[in-house]
């Protein structure tokens, strides 16, 4: 995706496009190492995430727009990442075995942003449209 886009800019217009995104570049990274061998390299999740494992627990979902990341918002997204899943859910009451770790102890808060905003930049606008008023709505605004 990176190599396309250099062909389509200019010199000076793909200069800023890569020099304004390291955050970006560090967050691929970080996700790559600490997410992808169970969200997929390409945020493609695992097979047949929808049906429950043996042991309860799901497989991990994709984070891209077949799967439901994008209905969370910022909050949400942020906590589960930092404390896993399961903290997250018993906090909520719900009854579910969690397989989703928590990064709180490998990730500072800037990484743990750095991914989010990784995930983000992948999604088409509308889906990241659509997941900025989840935000909005999640923080109690109008
Ligand atoms: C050991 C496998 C595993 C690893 C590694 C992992 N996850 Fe997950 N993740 C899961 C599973 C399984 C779920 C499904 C929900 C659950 O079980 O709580 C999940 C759910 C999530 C969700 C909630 C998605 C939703 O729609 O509810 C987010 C966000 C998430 N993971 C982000 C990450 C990020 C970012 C990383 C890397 C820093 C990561 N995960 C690493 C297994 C993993």
């Amino acid at each position: 995706m990176f190599a396309a886009a250099a062909h389509l800019l200019s010199a000076p217009q793909a200069n800023a496009f890569f020099h304004n995104s390291p955050d970006l570049e560090r967050g691929r990274e970080l996700y790559d190492t600490n997410c992808a061998s169970c969200h997929g390299l390409n945020l493609e999740g695992q097979s047949g995430w929808q049906s429950a494992n043996e042991d309860g627990t799901y497989p991990a979902p994709p984070h891209d727009e077949t799967g439901h990341t994008w209905h969370h918002g910022d909050t949400m997204l942020l906590d589960y990442i930092r404390r896993g899943g399961q903290a997250v859910l018993d906090d909520m009451g719900v009854d579910f075995t969690s397989g989703m770790p928590g990064f709180g102890d490998e990730l500072t808060a800037d990484d743990i942003e750095a991914v989010l905003d990784y995930i983000k930049s992948t999604w088409p606008d509308r889906i990241r449209a659509a997941q900025s008023d989840r935000s909005r709505l999640e923080a109690g605004a109008p």
